[in-house]
């Protein structure tokens, strides 16, 4: 007889899915395991379950496909070695200007997810080396990490209430009077990390986003900790830039390095490889009868390219949503059918039209001749 199913765990709450805004939801988010690889009978044994059994087993499949797994990119990879190293080189500097780390890129490449697995697996290591620090009387006493995802149009009042929120000091007062709890409290709590995601909302043309620019330097100036941002277009933000530079924004540009995280290329043979890497990891946890092991990786990884345009977010959305039909359609694999079935977002799509369009002017039967017919004609 079939074995029975795994139960559904019984947590529907799921930290990583939203934005920590507290030292208690980046606490939730640093112990929160994704749903395990559910055990499943053989699929002789699968078909003969009944249809509640088999519904519920079903269920845990693809709340497991929904959670996919978090890839550790070579791009991962450089930032963890970046910001541990900027962790270390910072720890017992001189105060005044640390050095700070801007990660500059377009939207969804995965910059607020490296910077959230790269802050997890740090304080995970302090974790393992001072439990002391995180023993039961001291809970919420101890805390190395702060990250504050930024609202559009922030003002520097909102960034101290952010901050004051997230350390649970009182947010009534003044401007001053919430600045001075919270840099009290960064010092008693041993923050090392402080996280700023969405820097772009910091609109420096404005009177209140060069205000917010300068709170931020103040900050760096006066707490003891390393500070991280990730934006899109922060080159051109004047929060680095030098073109009629005031003197604020060359502050700012003094502090912080500035690095770009770009989606996958396939430029190169290492680029293909990392590309491929990927997949494969993604491809190695589906869960699913029979889905032929490998396709993915090796006859589809261009297919996926030209799909997602290389971007991490589309190619973990494809997967995880093709997984998810796969199991629902009783179709079991992933395959080129299933993801041609699935739409992505708006811009992945204009993408691929576009891909589509240049492969269909380049196969044309006479695509070349035109071509040199228009450029003898122009010369
Ligand atoms: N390392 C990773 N492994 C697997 N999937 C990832 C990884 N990084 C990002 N993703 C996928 O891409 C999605 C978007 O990532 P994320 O929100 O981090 O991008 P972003 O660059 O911060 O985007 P935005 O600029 O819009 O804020 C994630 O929800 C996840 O599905
Ligand atoms: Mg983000």
């Amino acid at each position: 007889m079939a074995p029975p199913p795994d139960r559904e765990p019984e947590t529907v709450h799921h930290p990583g899915l939203a934005e920590p805004r507290t030292k208690e939801d980046w606490f939730a988010y640093i112990s929160y395991e994704p749903p395990p690889r559910p055990a499943v009978p053989t699929y002789e044994q699968y078909l003969l379950l009944d249809e509640d059994d088999r519904r519920r087993l079903d269920r845990c499949r693809s709340r497991y496909h929904s959670a996919l797994v978090l890839a550790w990119t070579p791009a991962v990879r450089h930032f963890e070695n970046e910001i541990m190293e900027l962790l270390e080189a910072n720890e017992d500097a001189p105060p005044g200007a640390r050095p700070g780390l801007l990660i500059d890129g377009p939207p969804t490449v995965g910059k607020s997810t490296l910077t959230k697995m790269i802050a997890r697996k740090f304080e995970l290591q302090l974790r393992t080396d001072f439990p002391e620090r995180f023993s039961s009387d001291r809970l919420g006493a101890y805390v190395p990490v702060v990250y504050i995802s930024l609202a559009d149009q922030v003002t520097p009042k909102q960034i101290s209430l952010a901050f004051a929120r997230y350390l649970n000091t009182p947010t009534r007062g003044t401007k001053d009077a919430v600045d001075d709890r919270v840099l009290t409290a960064l010092k008693a709590c041993g923050s090392q990390l402080i996280i700023f995601d969405d820097l772009h909302f910091l609109d420096c043309s404005q009177k209140d986003g060069r205000a917010s620019n300068d709170h931020i330097k103040f900050l760096a100036n006066h707490a003891p900790c390393t500070i991280v941002g990730t934006g899109v277009d922060l080159e051109a933000s004047p929060l680095l830039s030098e073109g009629g530079a005031t003197g604020r924004s060359t502050q700012t540009s003094g502090r912080f390095s500035r690095q770009v995280l770009t989606p996958f290329a396939l430029d190169t043979e290492a680029d293909a490889l990392a590309w491929i890497a990927v997949i494969r990891s993604l491809e190695d946890s589906l869960q699913l009868y029979r889905h032929e092991p490998q396709s993915l990786t090796r006859r589809h990884w261009q297919y996926l390219h030209d799909r997602t345009g290389g971007s991490l977010a589309g190619l973990h959305a494809l997967i995880r949503r093709s997984a998810v039909r796969a199991v629902r359609r009783g179709t079991e694999a992933v395959t080129r059918e299933v993801m041609d079935s699935i739409t992505l977002s708006y811009a992945h799509e204009r993408g691929y039209a576009k891909v589509l369009q240049l492969k269909e002017r380049k196969s044309a039967p006479n695509a070349g001749r035109s071509n040199v017919a228009d450029g003898s004609g122009s010369a």
